[in-house]
């Protein structure tokens, strides 16, 4: 039985001065903004799950039917060896990936929540006791190391959650991700893809309202950790789509003329009546665009698969 291997990139502390410095700089510009990554406390996580489910939220049903259908076909194409997963979360969709890769030597989670880690880890390990799992607790946008385990490498990123990142971002996160990589090492990205307005703003202003207290999760994320007084019903959950830079923005609007203290960085912030919080964009993509993004990042992209209603789409491309 290989051993379950658990390497932190990220110091203990690097999380509260990431929050502090996020929230300090997002809310003292104008408008106002706060990064998506810190929806996911374990409350955050668990309405995440629920989204998932919502008759309205596509993208996980949309990839999973392509993950069932074109495992195998990934694994011929890539022949790896070794499966990276960033924001592997509960492992979940790996699933038919692991299943297919028949050479596969070791499993590399890389999440910033060091229990969904272990969790899914575990899990793992007591399924396929052949499989050896490398988990790395980290920041995958910035300063990752993987371990020194045998190619070739398959980095797999998955949901649309490279979407949650500004076109710069995701420029230097997809050169950060190549830079890890060596010729004949493969990138399967997830990516959902620009359709009809009113579905995509469906999926992300469900009827259940599941994501409007998603989306405010992040204000009881602000309170708990700096001792925050977000009232989160002061505020109402909106989603937009930005058909320029097409991509759904998530806001929270006030209500009411409004301050807010935030003790822990010394703050007090003002909100209009009717001023927004813009909490996450989440872009659509097509293409072309995919093509272009990971050209310049060096990589070709080689595969390209939508689900039957070409909602969403997986995408293989290899190190040039
Ligand atoms: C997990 C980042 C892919 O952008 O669709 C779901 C997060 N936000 N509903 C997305 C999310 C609102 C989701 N990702």
């Amino acid at each position: 039985m290989s051993p379950f291997l658990l390497t932190r990139t990220l110091p203990e502390d690097a999380t509260e001065a990431a929050l502090r410095a996020d929230v300090l700089h997002g809310l003292s510009h104008t408008p106002k903004t706060l990064p998506p990554k810190w929806f996911y406390d374990a409350r955050g996580s668990e309405l995440f799950d629920k989204i998932t489910e919502l008759p309205e939220y596509y993208p996980t049903r949309a990839e999973r039917e392509i993950l069932a259908a074109r495992a195998p076909e990934i694994a011929r194409a890539t022949g790896a060896r070794t499966l990276v997963e960033l924001g592997s979360g509960s492992s979940e969709k790996t699933r038919h990936l692991l299943d297919a890769l028949s050479g596969l030597h070791t499993y590399v989670p890389v999440d910033v929540s060091e229990s969904a880690l272990t969790q899914a880890g575990h899990a793992l390990i007591a399924e396929r006791p052949e499989l050896g799992v490398h988990a790395l607790i980290a920041d995958f946008t910035g300063g990752l190391a993987l371990p020194g385990t045998p190619g070739p490498r398959l980095v797999a990123f998955l949901g649309g959650t490279i979407g949650n990142l500004l076109p710069a971002e995701r420029a230097a996160f997809l050169t950060s991700v190549r830079a890890l990589l060596s010729p004949g090492d493969a990138l399967l990205l997830g990516t959902d893809l620009v359709k009809d307005e009113s579905v995509l703003v469906a999926a992300y202003d469900d009827a259940a309202g599941v994501t409007a207290e998603f989306d405010k999760n992040v204000l009881t994320v602000v309170n708990r950790e700096l001792g925050a007084d977000f009232d989160p019903e002061a505020f109402t959950h909106v989603a937009l789509w930005d058909a320029e830079h097409e991509w759904i923005e998530m806001r929270l609007r006030s209500r009411t003329e409004q301050t807010v203290k935030i003790p822990a960085l010394d703050l007090a912030v003002d909100f209009a009546a009717g001023e927004d919080l813009r909490t996450e964009i989440s872009a659509k993509f097509r293409e072309d665009g995919v093509r272009r993004e990971v050209a310049a990042a060096g990589f070709d992209l080689t595969h390209w698969w939508t689900d039957r209603e070409s909602r969403f789409a997986l995408s293989l491309s290899v190190v040039r």
